[in-house]
């Protein structure tokens, strides 16, 4: 079964809007594999620049990092999926550690803002993952499928193939401490195990789940060489361009 591939970059609170277009440009016009798709996932305030910088450019999409669960309406400082249509984002990071750690956003919050995106056909990229203290203790498995029944596990069949995957283990996020590869594949194992217990077999082939927590471009190949393991979602390593298609080059 072959899975689209994807090297999915968070930038995070950083770049100017000028230099999120110059690397924005700067990647989209390398050289790379034509089946990896490349996703960039900017500011709000750089996601019409970075659109019309990467326009034309083969399976490369735009993500924005965050939503309101609501169409329109009083939130000031919010961002709505319309806005984000408008300016050409297709992807949605939703769940993020830092949101769920620094924001409070739940299970339940994030299970309506997966129905807003998909209702408003844009795709979810939702991050699950656990704390140092929740592996330690063993329990990492059972805590990634909670977040993943609660979070997902309402939609239909036919809704739940169209949401990307991220598995980010928080404590490899932004620590230059990785995920060793196995135990990477154990847990995208696990999850997939789930979708198809949950759905079926077909459904759990065809969903992308990706590894996140300090890919770089001396440990990507190992990694997206794990079965189960579809790309990554990659933070620090993905606002250097030459890095990160140092990454996209590593299926
Ligand atoms: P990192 O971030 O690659 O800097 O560890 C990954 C992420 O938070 O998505």
């Amino acid at each position: 079964m072959s899975r689209q591939q994807i090297a999915a970059g968070n930038w995070k609170m950083n770049t100017t809007p000028k230099a999120g277009v110059r690397l924005a440009s700067a990647i989209a016009k390398r050289k790379r594999p034509e089946d990896v798709l490349v996703i960039m996932a900017s500011p709000f305030t750089h996601l019409a620049a970075v659109s019309e910088a990467i326009k034309g450019a083969p399976n490369v999409k735009l993500a924005a990092q965050n939503c309101h669960q609501s169409e329109s309406g009083a939130y000031t400082g919010e961002i709505s999926v319309d806005m984000l249509k408008s300016v050409g984002v297709s992807y949605v990071i939703l769940g993020h550690s830092e949101r769920r750690q620094y924001f409070k956003e739940s299970n339940e919050l994030l299970a309506a803002k997966v129905n807003t995106v998909l209702t408003k056909k844009l795709k979810p990229i939702f991050c699950c993952g656990e704390e140092l203290k929740v592996r330690e203790a063993k329990r990492h498995v059972r805590y990634v499928k909670k977040q993943l029944k609660e979070g997902l596990f309402h939609l239909s069949a036919k809704e739940i193939v169209k949401v990307v995957i991220a598995y980010e283990p928080i404590w490899a996020i932004g620590t230059g401490v990785t995920a060793s590869p196995e135990q990477a594949q154990e847990m995208h194992a696990e999850i997939r195990q789930l979708l198809a217990k949950q759905y079926n077999q077909k459904v759990a082939d065809s969903i992308s789940i990706l590894y996140g927590g300090s890919v770089k471009p001396a440990n990507a190949k190992v990694l997206f060489g794990q079965a189960d393991v579809d790309g990554g979602l990659v933070g620090g390593a993905s606002l250097k361009a030459t890095d990160f298609v140092q990454i996209i080059k590593s299926f």
